[in-house]
């Protein structure tokens, strides 16, 4: 008799296997960089969350209770447990940022987008959340597709930057 298959089961397979190992390794398996380790690992993630077979390898190679992981995951808004989507935008709002006019930017990417922040398209391309200061604040306001920053933005900027993403 088969077996159901879980899709979150079949995420970790040995190429993301090796690169979690890199990253793990790179922070010295320091479970003291847990939040940094897993938006790293979240990174590159298809659909950019962190999968239960991902956190529970985490979990072990950090010698720590997967619950422990689990708490880190549902404290930070940025990371996630469940799909999300394939480039994730952050908008800062942070007060450089905040005080550079982003509700312009977010009304531009809500309206170019389709969706509100904390949304995600349709097709699954995009979601749209806040995120803090990432240190472009020379160019605020900014975005973060994925690990790619945006400053000094417009509208016509933002549609041709999110047309490269389609
Ligand atoms: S305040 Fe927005 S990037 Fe620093």
């Amino acid at each position: 008799m088969g077996s159901i298959a879980t899709p979150e089961f079949e995420v970790l397979n040995s190429e993301l296997t090796s690169k979690i190992d890199k990253i793990l390794s790179e922070n010295e398996y320091d479970a003291s960089k847990l939040v940094g380790i897993l938006l790293d690992i979240q990174d590159i993630v298809p659909k950019k969350y962190i999968p239960m077979d991902v956190a529970a390898y985490v979990a072990s190679e950090l010698n720590i209770p997967l619950t422990g992981v689990y708490d880190v995951i549902t404290f930070y808004s940025s990371l996630s447990d469940k799909p999300r989507a394939e480039n994730i935008i952050n908008l800062c709002k942070s007060i450089v940022c905040r005080t550079n006019n982003y509700m312009d930017l977010q009304k531009s990417l809500e309206k170019i987008l389709g969706i509100k922040v904390g949304e995600s398209t349709a097709d699954g391309k995009f979601a749209l959340q806040y995120s803090a200061c990432f240190g472009a604040c020379d160019v605020a306001p900014a975005i973060k597709i994925n690990q790619d920053v945006y400053g000094n933005l417009t509208e016509e900027k933002l549609e041709e930057i999110i047309k490269r993403y389609r």
